[in-house]
């Protein structure tokens, strides 16, 4: 097995929000306690409500926000405190791409320019025509042509953007790429393509990738193993194939159960999740599910359950008191025709079979 190249250990971040004079301000906790490993040459998805820490979490992991408390490594070498020369060659190994292709490119700048300028940085000693073949090159890697370079950002589509963000991504040699949400903001047939490109990247190039996706379709199609948080918290992680087949989280359970039957090739009904996510300012005692969990009792308002190994398979984790008692007492029931499948979700869900049947979009391969 890969050896993990990025380890995250109790990982916490709080906002302090508020406060005057006469008031202390208010914790707001954002991600708390969060441990994982990212593996080399591995995808890990993350996924969950909005608000539930995602960016915040990958904010850490880049060093682009500091943690309230908790420890890094990268390669082996303590992260969290890295300052000067260790932070550069940090930027230098851990890139990111953005959600919103449009707003992180600087408009003023020629594509040229935006790809070029972090081999300005990393590689100082390149020639000015060295850097212009290195652009070209970088170009060709994500699908766009040399010519691309005099353009500026408005002159592309969505998709093209993406690819202009990943190519300025890449100009770095980068090991690992962290993307946030970097496909939602585009349509659904340009996510494909964006998601093949990334596929092909990271094998071709032996990068490991981390991405935050809202869809779970997209999960599904890119990720070896995803990792589901809930109020700043992972609540279950594990292989992505033991994850849709068998989540052990009644949160996760509840997430997937929206996903058609087709799709996934077994029938369940939609466990409907109750009420709003909690404040992250007051988040619920014991287990923060506790408040919408429709397998709750006492034992979960007192008690933090801790990420434990589930029965499936090694590496599938879930933090929940009961899940032996709930897969076996309440496994995913068989589901009605029409039943707790959303609109929205079942479109989504037939878009990428035909982008599937059609080749546009590769299935992930599974070991
Ligand atoms: N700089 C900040 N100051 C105060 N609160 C913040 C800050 N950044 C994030 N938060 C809060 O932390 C919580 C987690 O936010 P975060 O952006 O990480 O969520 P997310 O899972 O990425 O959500 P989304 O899916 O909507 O992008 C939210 O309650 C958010 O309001
Ligand atoms: S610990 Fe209790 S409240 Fe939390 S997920 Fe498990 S059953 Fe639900
Ligand atoms: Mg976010």
């Amino acid at each position: 097995m890969p050896e993990p190249i990025l380890e995250a250990l109790n990982l916490t971040r709080h906002f302090k929000i508020g406060g005057s004079l006469f008031a202390k301000p208010k914790v707001l906790r954002a991600v708390e306690d969060v441990s994982l490993s990212v593996r080399q040459g591995e995808t890990l998805a993350i996924v969950g409500e909005s608000g539930c820490g995602k960016s915040t979490l990958a904010r850490m992991l880049m060093r682009l926000i500091e943690p309230t408390s908790g420890q890094m490594t990268f390669e082996g070498r303590q992260i969290d405190r890295a300052k000067g020369r260790a932070l550069t060659e940090l930027r230098r190994d851990m890139q990111f791409i953005f959600q919103d292709p449009f707003s992180s490119l600087n408009p003023r700048m020629t594509v040229g320019r935006l790809v070029g300028e972090p081999l300005e940085t990393h590689a100082p000693e390149m020639s000015a025509k060295d850097r212009r073949a290195k652009v070209s090159e970088l170009l060709a890697q994500v699908g766009l042509r040399p010519e691309h370079a005099d353009r500026y950002p408005h002159e592309f589509s969505g998709g093209q953007r993406q690819r202009i963000g990943i190519a300025r991504a890449l100009a770095s040699g980068p090991k690992l790429i962290i993307g946030d949400e970097p496909v939602s903001a585009l349509d659904v047939s340009v996510q494909a393509q964006v998601i093949n490109l990334l596929a092909d990247l990271r094998d071709a190039l032996g990068l490991t990738l981390v991405v935050i996706a809202h869809d779970l379709a997209v999960i599904r199609h890119m990720s070896d193993r995803v990792a589901v948080m809930y109020l700043g918290s992972v609540v279950e992680e594990g292989p992505t194939d033991e994850i849709f087949a068998s989540p052990r989280h009644p949160y996760t359970r509840a997430l997937l159960s929206a996903i058609p039957v087709a799709e996934h090739g077994r029938a369940r009904h939609q466990i409907a999740l109750t009420g709003e996510m909690p404040s992250p300012l007051d988040p619920p005692s014991g287990c923060r599910f506790h408040t919408r969990c429709p397998f709750a009792r006492e034992a979960c308002r007192a008690d933090v359950p801790a990420l434990r190994v589930t029965d499936t398979a090694p590496g599938h984790r879930a933090a929940c008191h009961f899940f032996e008692e709930i897969a076996a007492e309440a496994p995913l029931p068989r589901a009605t025709e029409g039943s707790g499948r959303t609109a929205a979700a079942q479109a989504r869900f037939a878009m990428y079979a035909d982008a599937l049947a059609g080749g546009t979009l590769r299935p992930r391969e599974t070991a």
